[in-house]
């Protein structure tokens, strides 16, 4: 059994590593299920689990850690009171922590059995993102409030997350811009989500060019996962009352809170995490689930898949996610079992 492991943070590259154990896996207790995992994807998060948030103390794992929070593989074994899953069937799991591991204990209720026609890898890459995308939606509709109907910004559009959200913006006629950091990243874009303007931050007339698409109206909403010094620029671009959606910190460098003109302007900053999703009702996060099923069978184009690494090479895999350019998502990948167990792997 291999399991990705650190016991410290700092970067990647030094402290993580690959643990063989001779050990039987864990045998899963009452309400859950052991996976043995066939893919699981190398997301943005899962990398700040491993290096730490620039600007905040050092959180020193107290004992040996696993990263990864998402993966698809095949049902092991059940414990106790777990009626709705047998051995063999195919699964995708989150939240899951640990699940860069050729095997994951999880809770029952945190699996999903994967439908025929939907493939390992859109399996492995189904209930993060497009959760998010409900999350971001949920927040999105909140501030917009009744009559509101944008327009809305996106930064870093090419990443999944941004692809999801134009797809969505597409198919509700939501006014979007789409902010990317370079011509290539909006070339892409472009040439999957035509109907929507593209701005790219590297052209110095960048806040201009989005006034021109907007036909002049201010932002009611950014959605931003960028942060760093982009968030004074995107707090002018917003209307007086606009909201600011914070997902993500993919760049470098800080906004002092107080130098932005929150209270003179009436604006809003709000966090969104996926995390909060498991917060939601057992049914709401049944609907949730239900959608993210249907765009798995129904659009799995938008699960676009950047390379494939052994779960033995996931160093040059974390190296691959952090590469400028890359569209898509770094897959970890376990070989397949043998046996009576493979039937239902796909
Ligand atoms: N809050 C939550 O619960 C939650 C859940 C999931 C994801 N997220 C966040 O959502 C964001 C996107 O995740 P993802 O998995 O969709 O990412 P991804 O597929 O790995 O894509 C990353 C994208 O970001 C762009 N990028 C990277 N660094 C940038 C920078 N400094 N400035 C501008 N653009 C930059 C890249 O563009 P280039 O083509 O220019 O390289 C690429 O398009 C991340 O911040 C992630 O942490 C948050």
């Amino acid at each position: 059994m291999r399991t990705v492991v650190h016991t410290r943070q700092g970067d990647p590259a030094e402290v993580l590593r690959l643990r063989e154990d001779p050990d039987p896996p864990p045998r899963p207790g009452a309400g859950q299920i052991l996976v043995r995992l066939l893919v699981r994807p190398v997301h943005p998060g899962d990398l700040v689990g491993v290096e730490g948030l620039p600007g905040l103390a050092e959180q020193r794992p107290t004992e040996v850690r696993t990263p990864g929070v998402e993966g698809m593989g095949v049902v092991e074994s059940v414990g106790p009171d777990v009626p709705a899953l047998r051995p063999g069937q195919r699964v995708a799991v989150f939240p899951a922590p640990g699940t860069w591991a050729d095997f994951v204990v999880v809770a029952a209720d945190r699996a999903v059995p994967v439908p025929d026609g939907v493939s390992d890898e859109t399996a492995a890459l189904m209930l993060v993102n497009p959760l998010t995308l409900v999350m971001l939606y949920r927040a999105l509709d909140n501030a917009l409030g009744e009559q509101g109907k944008g327009p809305v910004l996106q930064t870093a559009a090419g990443s999944s997350i941004g692809r999801l959200v134009s797809a969505a913006a597409v198919r509700h006629g939501l006014p979007l811009v789409n902010l990317v950091r370079n011509a290539s990243g909006a070339r892409r874009m472009r040439e999957s989500y035509p109907t929507l303007p593209v701005v790219t931050t590297s052209d110095g007339d960048w806040r201009e060019q989005v006034r021109h698409h907007t036909g002049g109206r201010p932002l009611q909403v950014v959605l931003d996962c960028v942060g760093g010094p982009l968030t004074q620029d995107l707090v002018t671009l917003l209307a007086d009352g606009g909201t600011l959606v914070t997902y993500g910190r993919l760049g470098s460098g800080t906004t002092v809170l107080e130098e932005l003109p929150l209270v003179q302007r009436g604006l809003t900053v709000r966090g969104v995490t996926v995390w909060h999703w498991t917060h939601r009702t057992p049914q709401e996060r049944a609907q949730d689930v239900a959608f993210a099923l249907d765009l798995a069978q129904n659009t799995p184009e938008l699960f676009e898949v950047a390379a494939r690494y052994d779960l033995a090479d996931v160093n040059a895999a974390v190296e691959h996610a952090r590469r400028p350019g890359k569209s898509g998502t770094v897959l970890l990948t376990s070989p397949r079992p043998t046996g009576a167990a493979q039937e239902d792997v796909r």
